[in-house]
């Protein structure tokens, strides 16, 4: 079965200057003119070096419980190891389709993991201005390394080498996560499967698109992750959906985005939010995001957590296996 990639769909719309039909959104999915423009209600930015493990944990605790998502700066991985990734990513995309072909995610595989073009089309048939590419980062045990580049050369270094910073992050934002619920430092990151949590790596490719103001990049969506740690190239892109519209999540160098994911919410029962968030398209650049989602193993079922809840606080959310959430929420099944 031959997909047609969003990549080649793009060359050719921006010799005709315009999109096929399927990527024309309805009215009230436009980006022109469902995003509000002037007033700027930016998410917060925290300092991830503050000393003060106090006031991180409250800063990270009240973003996580008021926006659902945040950025973080001074995270202390090192400048060179995000350009690698980012670098080696983009060599990825800009290799010959023939070559990129030879990752697609095989046709009946139940994973995730490949080179892909979302196929199940949208609401209303629509179809998403984006390619990408899946595989898994961490633990050792999980990952499936045909679907990780042999071209660029680096390509693995520069992953493994991103892997094992991004483990500091995410243990350190899950200690913080954990504090801010009131529990001990290490409860929130067992509850999540502890070593056997997946970090699953995608990278977004939103070429250019000679109708920005028409198409969408992902559509409007929370991630069913616990914890989402994304990094952005320099192109805006990235909104999200609060008090009734869409604002631009203003791109800050060198910065993390932080997506509080379904399974926090759920294991929190509501305390934390996971945020409504879909991206743009521009018209002229590449558009590319990297972010990893840190999963539960299939198997583990999460509930909201027993010391979170009371007679005053009663369960708001089903304790399931991650697999039948991730399943529910792909088919539309309510949860
Ligand atoms: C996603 C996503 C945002 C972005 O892939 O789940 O929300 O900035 N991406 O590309
Ligand atoms: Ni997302």
């Amino acid at each position: 079965m031959d997909v047609e990639r969003v990549q080649t769909i793009a060359f050719s719309s921006m010799t005709e200057g315009r999109i096929p039909p399927e990527f024309i959104r309805s009215e009230k999915e436009r980006p022109a003119i469902t995003t509000l423009h002037g007033y700027d209600p930016q998410i917060p930015t925290i300092d991830f070096s503050d000393p003060d493990e106090d006031s991180l944990t409250r800063l990270i605790a009240e973003a996580s419980r008021d926006w659902g998502m945040f950025q973080i700066v001074n995270h202390g991985i090192p400048t060179h190891v995000i350009n690698n990734l980012q670098k080696v990513g983009e060599d990825f995309f800009a290799l010959p389709q023939e070559e990129k072909e030879l990752y697609a995610k095989p046709p009946d595989s139940k994973s995730i993991e490949g080179y892909g073009t979302r196929l199940q089309k949208e609401e209303e048939g629509k179809k998403a201005w984006v390619d990408h590419l899946f595989h898994k980062i961490w633990p050792p045990s999980a990952i499936n390394y045909q679907f990780w580049p042999k071209n660029p050369p680096s390509y693995r270094d520069a992953n493994e080498a991103y892997a094992k910073c991004l483990r500091g992050v995410a243990d350190k934002l899950f200690g913080r996560l954990s504090v801010g619920l009131g529990l001990g430092e290490k409860e929130l990151r067992e509850s999540v499967g502890g070593d056997e949590l997946t970090y699953l790596l995608k990278i977004n490719y939103y070429p250019p698109c000679p109708r920005p103001d028409l198409a969408l990049g992902v559509v409007a969506h929370t991630d069913m992750s616990a914890i989402t740690i994304l990094v952005p190239n320099h192109v805006q892109g990235l909104q999200l959906f609060r008090d009734d519209h869409w604002f631009d999540v203003k791109y800050i160098p060198n910065a993390l985005v932080i997506h509080i994911g379904d399974q926090l919410e759920i294991l929190s029962n509501g305390k934390y939010k996971s945020v409504l968030h879909r991206t743009t398209v521009n018209k002229d650049m590449t558009r590319m995001s990297w972010p990893v989602f840190l999963e539960p193993p299939p198997e583990l079922a999460i509930g909201p957590l027993p010391k979170l809840i009371s007679e005053d606080n009663p369960p708001k959310y089903k304790k399931k296996r991650y697999c039948d959430y991730v399943y529910c929420k792909l088919n539309k099944i309510p949860q």
